[in-house]
């Protein structure tokens, strides 16, 4: 939804306009190429410097307006602290920071890729563009007033200036397509539930066949005739009919057992019967967000042609309160056999999870399957707006989870699984409840309902991210209400642990 912006790599010149945004560490050193295009702006650079108490620790900067010597209208100092003490990790913050430094009626940016001692390598300098790429994104589709200085200026042009620049080419491409699928998975959770409705939902998934992945389309007929009666209790109230969405990739092995990534896509959630409050019910626009990182996960899969396969499931429906919607009490009959008796029609989620999961593993025989769900708000509860929660059967799984998380910022900790919860879904008349009945502890009944169909005890991991899919943190790398959480996060999991 950005307007175009141009990413290139371009080596140490002196822009002639816009913006430059170059480092320096707490000694206010520069790299060699940054001294040598700064040139006579360096005694500048240390006067403002001083005026301002500018030392060049990290995250701070300096910003000079049309600094003599340069031809630029701005010049932008940005603090690194001590260059060593950087990890791989900062480089996409460096690249965000740096792209907030242009102001909307400006077109051209360059970022120095330069640190005093040494130049960034390529990987480095990717890193900046895809971070640059990330913090970029707007959604102002529906805005038709703009004021003067909010209005962005056209054909803008980002440049990375490199001393690898094939080097750096060849590493942005696959950061540049992975940049793509969080940025359609943050369109999917901004859009307004009137606009991306489960039909329409399925009708952009299927825009993923341009970059090679095969998507197919389950209408209400092809899930009665499999029993997802679960997932359609769910829609039955809205007039937007529900769909199951599948989409393959295959990059890897011909008999090589598929990833499955399932995702939660509730379009709009009220609460059904058991009505939510009025305050922030808007907010539920963005319960489709596990559905759309799915869809942007397998973008960039594909398009980066990972050598995997992989498959990505999302239950869509609309969870509204009508005459024809299920009430609390009624029994649905999942596609897995089990019954479930209606609590509260709130706790849809997991309903549509309990098909989509349970065919997801018959009919595909992963090698493993993770879900992403916008589930409960008692895991914003317990773990804020920070980590995801992260529920799973299989302990490798969960190691490799964590540490994708910490490279890529995406965090997830680790939540209890356990049949001591079990009892609290104990029902009179069903084979289970669906809700705990009890606030206590509610992020964790969730999972265990949810585990109840992952057949053939496949490994599975369960991301409950309520509390980093929409409304999240802001950050260096995101100013967008719907985050696009999970795409870096899997994306970074299958290339360190499934590509080998
Ligand atoms: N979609 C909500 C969870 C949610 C709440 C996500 C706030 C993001 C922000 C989910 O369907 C829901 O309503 N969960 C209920 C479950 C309860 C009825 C057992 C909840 O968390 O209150
Ligand atoms: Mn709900
Ligand atoms: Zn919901």
């Amino acid at each position: 939804m950005t307007d175009a912006l141009k990413f290139a790599f371009g080596p140490f010149t002196a822009p002639s306009r816009g913006v430059l945004v170059v480092f320096c560490d707490d000694g206010l050193k520069f790299g060699s190429a940054t001294a040598k295009t700064l040139g006579s702006a360096t005694d500048l650079v240390a006067r403002a410097a001083k005026a301002e108490r500018f030392t060049g620790k990290s995250g701070t900067s300096l910003e000079l307006i049309v600094p003599a010597g340069l031809k630029v209208s701005r010049l932008v100092v940005a603090g690194v602290g001590k260059a060593a003490d950087l990890t791989a990790k900062d480089f996409l913050k460096l690249g965000g920071m740096a792209m907030g430094k242009l102001p909307a009626s400006a077109s051209d940016l360059a970022i120095f890729a330069d640190l005093p001692g040494s130049a960034m390598t390529a990987e480095q300098a990717a890193d900046m563009a895809q971070g640059a790429k990330l913090r970029a994104y707007k959604f102002d589709l529906y805005k038709t007033t703009k004021k003067d200085d909010e209005a962005t200026a056209a054909n803008r042009t980002v440049t990375v200036g490199t001393a690898d620049l094939a080097g750096a080419r060849k590493a942005f491409a696959a950061r540049d397509v992975i940049a793509d699928g969080v940025l359609m998975a943050r369109d999917l959770v901004n859009e307004p539930a009137n606009v991306l409705y489960p039909v329409e939902f399925a009708r952009r998934a299927g825009a993923l066949k341009k970059v090679g992945v095969t998507v197919e389309v389950l209408d209400v007929k092809a899930m009665k005739k499999l029993g997802m009666n679960a997932l359609l209790g769910v829609a039955q109230g809205s007039v937007h009919e529900g769909r199951v969405v599948v989409m393959r990739w295959n990059g890897g092995k011909k008999n090589d057992a598929p990833l499955a990534f399932i995702g939660k896509g509730v379009c709009f959630d009220t609460g059904g019967i058991s009505i939510k409050p009025a305050a922030s019910m808007e907010d539920m626009k963005g319960d489709m967000a596990g559905a759309a990182c799915v869809v942007g996960l397998m973008h960039a899969l594909a398009a980066r042609k990972a050598k995997v396969n992989a498959v990505g499931l999302v239950g869509c429906v609309e969870n509204m309160p009508d005459g024809n919607a299920q009430r609390p009490g009624d029994i649905v009959k999942s596609m897995s056999g089990q019954t479930i008796e209606i609590i509260n029609t709130d706790a849809e989620g997991r309903l549509v999870l309990a098909d989509v999961l349970w065919y997801a593993a018959k009919r595909f025989k992963p090698k493993f399957m993770i879900d992403l769900a916008t589930l409960t708000g008692a895991i914003i509860v317990a773990l804020g707006q920070e980590y995801a929660g992260m529920f799973t059967n299989n302990n490798e799984l969960s190691h490799r989870l964590h540490l994708s998380g910490e490279e890529t910022g995406e965090l997830v900790w680790r939540m209890p699984l356990s049949p001591v919860y079990d009892k609290m879904l104990e029902s009179r008349f069903a084979d289970m409840k669906h809700t705990g009945g009890s606030r206590w502890g509610g992020a964790i009944t969730a999972a265990q309902f949810i585990q109840r169909f992952v057949a053939d005890d496949i490994p599975w991991a369960h991301l409950d991210i309520a509390g980093t899919g929409f409304d999240s943190r802001q950050s260096d790398i995101n100013k967008s209400w719907g985050s696009g959480w999970g795409v870096r996060l899997l994306d970074r999991l299958v290339a360190d642990y499934y590509e080998k």
